[in-house]
């Protein structure tokens, strides 16, 4: 009998907010007005996520609630699933999320959920190119995470569904 331990780490690089690049900044301004416009009644947790596709466009999300709550999406989704229905054959170059409670007046981290992750994966994955993440930490950092590979660590994708 043998045993073995194999390990996957997840790496984030945080980023002061005078430290990184202007189209990312750009982007996090997009996602800030996103989340101004999210619908959210019922957690009041307003989510907004902007993407940039390799023509060039910035596409806007949030999460949309509904009284039905499992009904509602993520603002990753929404923005991931709207940029993919208009512009298919675009890919997704990064992904700047913020988050925040309605009456707050900071930005708070959010870090996308499982489904979110797994939903954007699959697009990762046929593109094969890497999309970037960018999250608004709590302090006002920027952090990045390279791939979303790196946030889904043994990840299940379409090569799992193939006989061998
Ligand atoms: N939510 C997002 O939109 N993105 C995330 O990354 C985490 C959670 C939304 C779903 C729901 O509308 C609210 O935030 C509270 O979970």
């Amino acid at each position: 009998m043998s045993k073995r331990e194999i390990t996957r780490t997840s790496r984030i690089t945080a980023y002061s907010d005078h430290s990184i690049a202007q189209e990312v900044a750009e982007l996090i301004e997009e996602a800030k007005k996103a989340a101004s416009q999210a619908y959210a009644p019922y957690s009041k947790f307003m989510v907004g996520a902007a993407l940039k596709l390799s023509n060039g466009l910035i596409i806007r999300g949030n999460n949309q609630e509904n009284a039905a709550y499992p009904s509602g999406l993520c603002a990753e989704r929404v923005a991931c699933f709207a940029a993919k229905a208009q512009y298919p054959d675009e890919s997704i170059e990064m992904v700047a999320i913020v988050a925040k409670n309605a009456d707050a007046d900071h930005f708070k981290l959010a870090t996308p959920c499982g489904s979110c992750r797994q939903s954007m994966s699959e697009y990762e994955n046929n593109q094969k190119e890497p999309i970037k993440l960018y999250l608004l930490a709590d302090d006002g950092q920027v952090y990045e995470s390279e791939s979303i590979e790196n946030l889904l660590p043994f990840k299940f994708s379409d090569k799992n569904l193939k006989e061998d």
